[in-house]
């Protein structure tokens, strides 16, 4: 069983779509976190955030490449309610 140690936390994981990105997003979620899955593959990371929420956990999904400055900025500039409790960043 997974504690519930990153409740109220929220978790922006870029590359969180697929790979050690979508398990890592997959894990927070599991520990309680709410999740931003930013991925370049905008269809993968909703299977993602479909995967999370399917289990019960929070996630949101953006389409964003973060190797540009204009993808960085969609995520980190983004009016969300989910951002508002933001303590961790993970970027890959
Ligand atoms: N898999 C391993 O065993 C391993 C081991 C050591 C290091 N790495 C490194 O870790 C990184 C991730 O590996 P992985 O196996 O999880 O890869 P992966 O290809 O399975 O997943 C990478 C994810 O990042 C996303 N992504 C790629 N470029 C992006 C961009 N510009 N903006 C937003 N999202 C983007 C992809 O769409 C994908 O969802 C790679 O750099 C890899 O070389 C992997």
């Amino acid at each position: 069983m997974n504690s519930q140690r990153l409740t109220d936390r929220v978790a922006i994981v870029t590359g969180g779509a697929l790979g050690i990105g979508g398990a890592t997003a997959r894990r927070l979620a599991a520990e309680g976190a709410k999740v931003l899955v930013v991925d370049v593959n905008g269809d993968a990371a909703a299977r993602n955030v479909a995967t999370i929420t399917g289990t019960g956990g929070v996630a949101e999904a953006l389409q964003a490449d973060v190797g540009t400055e204009q993808g960085v900025k969609a995520w980190s500039t983004m009016p969300m309610p989910v951002l508002a409790g933001l303590r961790s960043t993970l970027s890959r």
